[in-house]
């Protein structure tokens, strides 16, 4: 498995590619923001986009699907139907988030209306990329609709803003829920298993197995309430 990270927006968010070394088969998970480097990369190599699939629709996962669309037109757009209320109203969420809009445009978060989803994913499916196949998992919490993308055989998932290293996804924004997020994380992603890496929508790598024992949200050391 091929993974490319670009550390984008000034929320240094994680967009990746990630692909099948040998079907060349690709996707982008969270596009943050419109970026010359993702097209060049997948060019340079030889990589079919065929989808962007958005772990949840928050500003800085899919501020850069208009852009990545428009230059790979044949690649789906993936994320889940619960998710529409923040994906919808992408060009409302700076606004939303106190961003105002001189600065927003001084950010590059003047935003115009993202593409339709080519369909909606589930949780339990999956979802074929040449040789890799990856599963879908809902996990309510972050956000109503968030997913994460566990592959099996590589022993990696995609976490978006469910899990980080040391910490969780915050839960103070429209959609959010504490108890939901813990409960998601603990029922569907901790039971990956231990070996499992987590590629973050922010910050460093970790492993299931780390987070487990030492994340105070996980272990119960924090309790939010
Ligand atoms: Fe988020």
């Amino acid at each position: 498995m091929i993974i490319e990270t670009f550390v984008l927006t000034p929320f240094q968010q994680n967009t990746r590619v990630v692909a099948c070394e040998h079907t060349r088969k690709a996707i982008c998970i969270d596009p943050g923001e419109p970026a010359q480097e993702i097209g060049e990369y997948i060019r340079g190599n030889d990589l079919d986009l065929q989808a962007i699939v958005i772990t949840h629709g928050h500003l800085d996962h899919c501020g850069g699907t208009s852009a990545l669309k428009l230059e790979f037109p044949d690649a789906e757009i993936l994320l889940h139907r619960d998710e529409m209320y923040l994906y919808e109203k992408l060009t409302q969420q700076p606004l939303l988030m106190g961003i105002q809009p001189e600065q927003a445009r001084a950010i590059g978060m003047d935003y115009e209306d993202p593409p339709e989803p080519s369909r909606f994913l589930e949780d339990g499916e999956v979802l074929e990329v040449g040789e890799l196949r990856f599963v879908v998992r809902h996990v309510p919490g972050h956000t109503l609709g968030h997913i994460v993308l566990a592959e099996q055989n590589e022993k990696a998932v995609f976490t978006g803003d469910c899990l980080f290293s040391g910490t969780i996804g915050r839960t103070d924004l429209p959609g959010g829920n504490y108890d939901q997020l813990i409960a998601s994380i603990k029922e569907k992603v901790l039971t990956m298993g231990d070996d499992y890496t987590v590629f973050c929508g922010h910050g460093p790598e970790t492993t299931i197995g780390r987070e487990r024992v030492s994340n105070p949200f996980l272990t119960g050391v924090y309790r939010l309430s």
